[in-house]
């Protein structure tokens, strides 16, 4: 049912935490299960430097979450806004069909954190 990346990333997962003096933060609910993820960037040279998630969601999430931050570590702004939540669970070779709304809390939790940190970038530059 799960692939072997899916069960990798879920056993193994990369980059679970919280970063204290994060520049950005995103934190999405899930309408289908209710469950939540919060995911934390570090912006240097408008390239995501650092990304932590903490996610009270299911295997399915905690997998993509773990995928996408290593999608995006690197990556400017906006490439990293242009990930899909589709394009996280191709790289993780699939989901179950109904599993793939459980990969909207980090796509859409990661669009929430590069928005956060532009607001107050924004705001600072005035
Ligand atoms: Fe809620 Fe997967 S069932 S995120």
């Amino acid at each position: 049912m799960y692939t072997d990346l899916v069960m990798d990333h879920f056993s193994n997962p990369r980059n679970v935490g919280t970063i204290a003096d994060a520049d950005g933060v995103g934190l999405e609910g899930n309408p289908v299960c209710g469950d939540l993820m919060k995911i934390f960037i570090k912006v240097k040279e408008d390239r995501i430097d650092d990304i932590k998630f903490q996610t009270f969601g299911c295997g399915a999430a905690i997998a993509t979450s773990s995928m996408v931050t290593e999608m995006v570590k690197g990556k400017t702004l906006d490439e990293a806004m242009t990930i899909t939540n589709r394009k996280v669970a191709e790289a993780l070779g699939g989901l179950p069909s109904q599993k793939m709304h459980c990969s909207n809390l980090a796509a859409d939790a990661l669009h929430k954190a590069i928005e956060d940190y532009r607001t107050k970038t924004a705001a600072v530059a005035g």
